[in-house]
Order: structure tokens, then C-alpha cells, then sequence
């Protein structure tokens, strides 16, 4: 496809400043050595607020394609909100994604689908780029209507956006039973979800929206599955938690998508 293929790496509540800084250095040295082409592939990465600054100044300075985001962010853009980060405060930092309502988001703060909106639009006029977590949980897949819920995430959230939002819109698929559970969504079913989600964006905008926005695959994502998985024509890439605390795993990953 015409999708410049993304390898994502969610740290969660992983690496202080210092190993954020290490790792990136290496992790640099690495896809250098193996001639790694970010033209075909891009790289982001997701560490704690805390080491937002140290990526900026370190891609800066080395002149590193790496991209980076934020793990959320908060939908107000200033005030009295204690412990909250904005979008314009991350966009400062040379941003170029956030993600927004990864199921830890959901699950242990009041992330809900009217939050989740709100973060996007946030993120979009801060000039950045949301990747949108969906899934099912094992409860609505034994129901058997894992899609349905799936692509109702979604268009939860699509529905109140433009056609020029949508199209900037990332979406990752992450089933909330693969995420750190070493069970990897099939092929298959990658691609079942990611086709759903697309045929949903075009039944909801313009012609071209449907064929720009990426749909990544996350859960329990290796060296070893990977391959397979980005075959599936609709799959554009990988929102990767455990795998992207290795440098040698994550560099493999980028090599294969
Ligand atoms: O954001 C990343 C996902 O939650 C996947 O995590 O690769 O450890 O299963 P995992």
C-alpha cells in the first residue's frame, strides 16, 4: 500500500531519563549498522513524560530519525489541573504522536470514550498525531463480537471528527487479552480487525481518509511473529510493549516490517 509502515514502541511506566538516553543511543547505533532505511519504515517511541526532554535534546543533537511521542494527555490546555500535561506542552517537545486511550488508560484512570475525543482533537491541534488504542477484551471475543466492540471503539470516537482529523488519525488494534500475555492475535484476525476498521472510516469519510490511516497491531508482539503479521495487507505496522524494552528485539522488529 501506499502506508509508510510504523514500528511504535510503548514503554509504559519503564526507563528513567538516563536509560531512556542510553537506550536511544544504542538503539540509534544499531539501525545504523544494519542500514536500517527510515524512509521505509518510520520509528517512534513512547517513554514517561520525564524523559520527553532528554529525547528531544538527544534527537536534536545526533540528527536521529527517530520519532517519539507521549503516552496521553490531558484535554484541557491550561489552568488548574494538578499533575496533568498538555498538548502544547508536548508538542514543545517535538512530539509527533500521543497516544490516547491505551486500555491501561482505560482501566485505572477515568478514561472514558468522551475523554478519549477530547484528547484527540487536543492532539490534532497541537499539530500532532494520535494513535487510538481499540480492542477487545476475552469477554467479547468469546461472545464472538470482538469486531463489533472493536470497530465501535472506533467509531465512537471518529464520528465527531472532520475529514481532515480522521485522516491523520493512527489506530492501533490491541486486544486487551494479547497485551503482555505472550498470546498473539493471529494473522488473520489482525487483519480481520484492521479491514473492519477501514471499512467502517469508509463508510464515515471522504474517499481517501480510509486508504491514509494506519492500523497498527499490538499484543504480545516479537521478533518472531511480526513477520507474519505485517504480511496481512491491511496491517501497517506494530504498537510494541515488552519487545521495545530490548534494543536487540525492537531493532529486529524494524528490520522486518
Ligand atoms: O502498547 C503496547 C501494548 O500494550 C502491547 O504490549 O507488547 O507487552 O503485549 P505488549
Amino acid at each position: 500500500s501506499s502506508r509508510i509502515p510504523m514500528v511504535a514502541g510503548n514503554w509504559k511506566m519503564n526507563f528513567d531519563h538516563l536509560e531512556a538516553t542510553a537506550f536511544v543511543q544504542r538503539f540509534a547505533r544499531d539501525l545504523r549498522a544494519r542500514r536500517f532505511d527510515f524512509a521505509k519504515c518510520e520509528v517512534a517511541l513512547f517513554p514517561s513524560f520525564t524523559s520527553l526532554r532528554s529525547m528531544q535534546v538527544l534527537v536534536e543533537s545526533d540528527n536521529l530519525k527517530i520519532r517519539y511521542g507521549a503516552q496521553t494527555v490531558s484535554v484541557t490546555s491550561q489552568g488548574a489541573f494538578t499533575g496533568d500535561v498538555s498538548a502544547d506542552m508536548i508538542a514543545r517537545l517535538g512530539c509527533s504522536y500521543v497516544i490516547v486511550g491505551h486500555s491501561e488508560r482505560r482501566k485505572y484512570h477515568p478514561e472514558d470514550d468522551a475523554n478519549i475525543v477530547d484528547q484527540v482533537r487536543a492532539v490534532l491541534a497541537a499539530g500532532m498525531q494520535p494513535i487510538l488504542c481499540v480492542g477487545e477484551s476475552l469477554e467479547e471475543r468469546r461472545k464472538g463480537i470482538e469486531l463489533d466492540f472493536a470497530v465501535g471503539q472506533v467509531h465512537d470516537v471518529t464520528r465527531d471528527l472532520s475529514d481532515a482529523e480522521a485522516t491523520r488519525l493512527i489506530i492501533a488494534y490491541e486486544p486487551v487479552w494479547a497485551i503482555g500475555t505472550g498470546l498473539v492475535a493471529t494473522p488473520q484476525s489482525a487483519q480481520d480487525a484492521a479491514r473492519a476498521f477501514r471499512e467502517d472510516l469508509r463508510a464515515t469519510f471522504d474517499g481517501q481518509v480510509a486508504g491514509t490511516v494506519r492500523v497498527l497491531y499490538g499484543g504480545s508482539v516479537t521478533s518472531r511473529n511480526a513477520i507474519e503479521l505485517i504480511e496481512e495487507p491491511d496491517v501497517d505496522g506494530f504498537l510494541i510493549g515488552g519487545a521495545a524494552l530490548h534494543v536487540d528485539e525492537l531493532t529486529k522488529i524494524c528490520m522486518e516490517t
